[in-house]
């Protein structure tokens, strides 16, 4: 029999290897200083020195590749370990050596297995394709996936080969080129995982597996097919023309490199896992990707805004329960807290129920999750749900009177320690918390539409804030998967208050006599996911308007006369079947120029651009200037997470600083053509030093 101490423990610092009494090499992955798994150039080396000495062992039954961490199985490179701005030939290097390392793992006789348990992502599927098996837990932590083209690279490690081959080419296309991450049983069912079983019975799995030997998984004979040289060509020029139309390959290059390696290469011979690396080494160097590795990191600032803090209740209760508090209500009773939800009358809350439970079975799927969510969301019309609550969230109409009279009825039934927030989208602080006993209990928390979409929420507070209702508020925001970005109160907050020039632009240029889709068009062929006149359309122009007055008293924004026009017709977007555009079926249908511009030219794509951006930038240098927030960095989170601001541009201050010194210049030209609201802000001068 062999030793157990065939490996000194000593020997390693991020790998446990143990050989129990039956031969098998049990592999616990436990990265030093790390709450969780990563592959970095010295836990390859480690493991590259284990896997040597495991072939060189002929005894050994098996070798189980697993997780020592509580969190997850790996979650991928260690990118956090690249030097900044990436260096291409390090890059290389370090991914030549994960190259070797894996192919010394799918040359091992013996059988090998990983043990999935959690996040297995990017570099750690691509360490579980190299097994001959794997078996992943069945629960709804199990995440697997190729997310890479998320930060503007693709798998570099085989997984362009190795899933395709595994699985065919057009279910693994589906998941390399989206980034989109499945289940243990979606991944079963895919034939990537072996089997998905509940946890107690991993081990006695993975001993199974290496007992019994059973065949690897095989694609199907016409799965295989379409990864042949006669297919790839007429397949992958199928997959691009649906590609391009999800991104632009100028801006995102990735996905269309992983493509295009994979047309060329196929899913056979080092050749393929050769070109791969060099792929994926030319990716790191883009533009896009160093923009999208930055975006990565700001997430994770923003999420440590939240982090070690905890929030203290268990009870949310929103008051409206319309677009936003109907969805804020569902999404804290999906993430665990009770929720009580009040509105006016029965009929106003029936259709947010509807929707939480739309978005329960989406993401629950199974149907006593469903019943327990929904269990926890509590129809509550008489308010009483306030006496109880930790968390008192107003989303109701956006009008300062009525608010202020909600939260002083509020106030006298809630718990002294309850902390109460607001969603509105402009009106500040200052004008709801007046009216409080306990002002220093009021923060914003202003979520973005729709609310299980986007990622951020600002944290807004004021002179009377306190310190420890802003943490909390933070903490909750944390505890609910969002991000929070701490503002100081001023109307319309950071996100729209920047925002808001841009899409009045837009509608002066379709009273200027530019086309919708004209207008639109420029803002997604910079990068935009929507275009703003397709947005107004959506928020509701309605809602808009609003927005837009309440603003305009602020800051000397002219609100264009075709708004209230729209409004007052009853044409109020996506809603009412027609605003800017005309809806059929929910689909805009092409609209012609309201008047013809002046002079009869049109108006150039590039000065569309340019005035639409300009503004938004202009606004953006100014909230940075007033100390609206603390910092570039977390303005462009801001704008990236809170309205999809061009995300391979790297956010608006970060794209004037690398890609925009004439700012300037452009902005008094503007000012110049067509007035004052181009007006160069008084903080460029810091933003461009
Ligand atoms: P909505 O019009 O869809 O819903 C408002 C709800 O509040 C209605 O169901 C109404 O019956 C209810 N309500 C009015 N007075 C009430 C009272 N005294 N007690 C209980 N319920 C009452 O409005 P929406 O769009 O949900 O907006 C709500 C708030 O969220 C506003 O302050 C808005 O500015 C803000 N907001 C809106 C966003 C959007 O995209 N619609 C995005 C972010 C914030």
């Amino acid at each position: 029999m062999m030793s157990k101490s065939t490996f000194n423990e000593a020997d390693y610092q991020h790998w446990r290897p143990r050989v129990d009494d039956d031969h098998i090499v049990w592999l616990a992955f436990d990265k030093a200083g790390s709450s969780s798994n990563s592959l970095s150039k010295a836990v390859l080396e480690e493991l590259g020195a284990i896997l040597e000495a495991v072939a060189g062992m002929p005894d050994l039954a098996g070798l189980v590749i697993f997780s020592a961490k509580k969190a997850g199985f790996i979650a991928g490179a260690d990118i956090k370990s690249l030097k900044h701005p990436v260096d291409h030939d390090d890059v290389l290097a370090l991914i030549h050596l994960g190259g070797k390392v894996f192919n010394q793992l799918s040359e091992l006789a013996l059988p090998t297995i990983a043990l999935i348990d959690g996040f297995c992502l990017g570099g750690g599927l691509e360490l579980a394709l190299a097994c001959r098996y794997r078996i992943a837990e069945e629960g709804e932590k199990t995440k697997l996936g190729l997310p890479e083209v998320k930060i503007g690279v693709h798998p570099g490690w085989g997984g362009t080969v190795r899933l395709p081959r595994l699985i065919g080419a057009p279910a693994a296309l589906n998941l390399i080129l989206s980034g989109h991450t499945v289940s243990a049983r979606a991944a079963a069912r895919l034939g990537f995982v072996d089997a998905a079983v509940p946890k107690r019975q991993l081990e006695n799995a993975a001993r199974y597996y290496v007992t019994h030997r059973p065949p690897a998984h095989q694609a199907k004979w016409w799965q295989q097919l379409t990864n042949s040289a006669a297919v790839r060509p007429l397949l992958g020029f199928v997959v691009k023309r649906q590609l391009a139309q999800q991104a632009n390959p100028e801006h995102y290059p990735a996905p269309f490199a992983a493509l295009a390696q994979w047309q060329q290469y196929g899913v056979a011979g080092q050749k393929a896992l050769d070109e791969e690396m060099a792929s994926i080494a030319r990716m790191f160097v883009t533009e896009t990707a160093a923009n999208l590795l930055r975006i990565f990191g700001l997430q994770d600032r923003l999420k440590a805004v939240a982090k070690g803090k905890k929030f203290k209740g268990q009870h949310i209760h929103v008051i409206g329960a319309g677009t936003m508090g109907g969805d804020i209500a569902a999404w804290s009773a999906l993430q665990g807290y009770r929720v009580t939800l009040q509105d006016t009358a029965a009929d106003r809350l029936a259709p947010a129920m509807k929707r939480a439970y739309g978005l329960y079975q989406k993401r629950l799927k199974r149907p006593h999750l469903i019943r327990e969510a929904m269990d926890r969301l509590i129809p509550d019309i008489a308010g009483d749900g306030i006496a109880q609550a930790d968390l008192i969230i107003e989303a109701i109409v956006e009008d300062e009177n009525i608010k202020r009279q909600v939260f002083s009825e509020a106030e006298k039934k809630a718990k002294p320690e309850a902390l109460f927030a607001t969603n509105t989208s402009s009106i500040p602080l200052a004008e709801l918390n007046s009216v409080l006993q306990t002002p220093e209990r009021l923060v914003g928390l202003h979520f973005f539409n729709p609310v299980a979409k986007m990622p951020l929420v600002e944290v807004v507070s004021d002179a009377k804030t306190s310190p420890a209702s802003t943490e909390q508020a933070a903490a909750f925001v944390g505890s609910i998967s969002r991000l929070p970005l701490l503002v100081k109160s001023s109307p319309g907050f950071l996100v729209n208050r920047i925002l808001m020039p841009y899409l009045m632009e837009a509608l002066v240029l379709l009273q200027e006599g530019a086309t919708p889709s004209q207008i639109d068009k420029a803002a997604t062929d910079f990068g935009m996911p929507m275009g703003p006149v397709t947005l107004s359309d959506q928020v509701g122009l309605d809602v808009c308007l609003a927005v837009a007055e309440h603003l305009g008293q602020y800051y000397d924004e002219e609100v264009p006369a075709l708004l209230r026009e729209k409004v007052k017709a009853g044409e109020c977007g996506v809603k009412s079947g027609v605003g800017f555009y005309r809806y059929r079926r929910g689909k805009a249908l092409p609209m012609p120029a309201l008047k013809k511009s002046a002079g009869g030219t049109s108006i150039a794509a590039q000065e569309i651009t340019d005035r639409l951006l300009l503004r938004l930038l202009n606004e953006a240098v100014a909230c940075l200037r007033e100390g609206i927030i603390d910092d570039p960095d977390l303005l462009d989170a801001g704008m990236i997470f809170g309205t999809g601001f061009a995300p391979f541009r790297g956010g608006p201050i970060h794209y004037v600083k690398s890609a925009l010194p004439d700012a300037v210049s452009k902005l008094e030209h503007y000012e110049k053509k067509c007035g004052e609201r181009f007006k160069p802000d008084a903080g460029w001068r810091t933003i461009l030093s």
